[in-house]
């Protein structure tokens, strides 16, 4: 059986399930943020000690802006109300990402990265102002500050992800089979899962089942 100790997702087809159910794209995030809650609970359920969730992308400035606006009210709503919650689970939040938000969101997630931060039950990525090519880049130029050799291993330890294992898993819901510029580095060994429900409709069955799969594949990482 597969170890399994990181699980990346890419929430796909908020804004669809929202005009699919009469209702707005925004209707759909707001249901997409109780499959985030649902999906961290079967993670602590299930003992896996990494979640990466990709939230907002650095292409997803390109929306209109009533629509990033409630995004980013609702992360913020998040912060605020689930702050508690996440020290109660003992939940380690970071925010991975170009750190360039407003300053009272800036505040809040400083706030709940540092009150987090020696938690170890789970730890909760949250992509934010996310481009894998851009975090390539920013990497490459602080090694090249730190005057360090460019290599694998200084690339690994120098990514927004250090300290993180690359993901055994990547889950994509709504139908769609590309990596949309997300962990490119870091999925070079992953476990894709491409799912056709939306990810309001994504609930804890249908990620145990993936689980469960992953668990009984035959990882080979180039070897036979
Ligand atoms: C992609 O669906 C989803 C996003 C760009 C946002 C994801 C955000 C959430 C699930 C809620 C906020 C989460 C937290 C943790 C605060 P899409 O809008 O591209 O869907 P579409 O393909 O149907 O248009």
């Amino acid at each position: 059986m597969n170890p399994l100790s990181h699980v990346a997702i890419i929430m796909d087809g908020n804004g669809r399930w929202g005009v699919k159910k009469r209702k707005s794209r925004n209707a759909g995030h707001k249901a997409g943020l109780h499959t985030v809650e649902k999906i961290i609970e079967a993670c602590l359920k299930k003992d896996i000690k990494f979640l990466t969730l990709y939230a907002f992308s650095t292409e997803n400035w390109k929306r209109p802006k009533k629509e990033i606006n409630y995004l980013f009210k609702l992360l913020e709503n998040f912060l605020k109300d689930e702050i508690k919650s996440l020290i109660k689970r003992k939940i380690k939040l970071k925010i991975i990402g170009k750190k360039s938000f407003s300053s009272d969101l800036n505040k809040l997630i400083l706030k709940a990265e540092s009150i987090t931060k020696d938690f170890k039950k789970l730890q909760v990525n949250l992509a934010l102002n996310y481009g894998s090519k851009n975090e390539i880049v920013d990497t490459v130029k602080k090694i090249k500050k730190k005057k360090l050799k460019i290599n694998i291993k200084n690339i690994s330890e120098n990514l927004y992800t250090q300290n993180i294992p690359d993901p055994d898993i990547l889950i994509r819901t709504g139908d769609t089979r590309r990596l949309s510029n997300f962990l490119l580095w870091q999925l070079a060994y992953t476990e894709i899962f491409f799912i056709k429900k939306l990810w309001p409709d994504f609930n804890q069955s249908d990620f145990f089942k993936i689980i469960k799969k992953y668990k009984n594949l035959k990882r080979n990482f180039g070897s036979i």
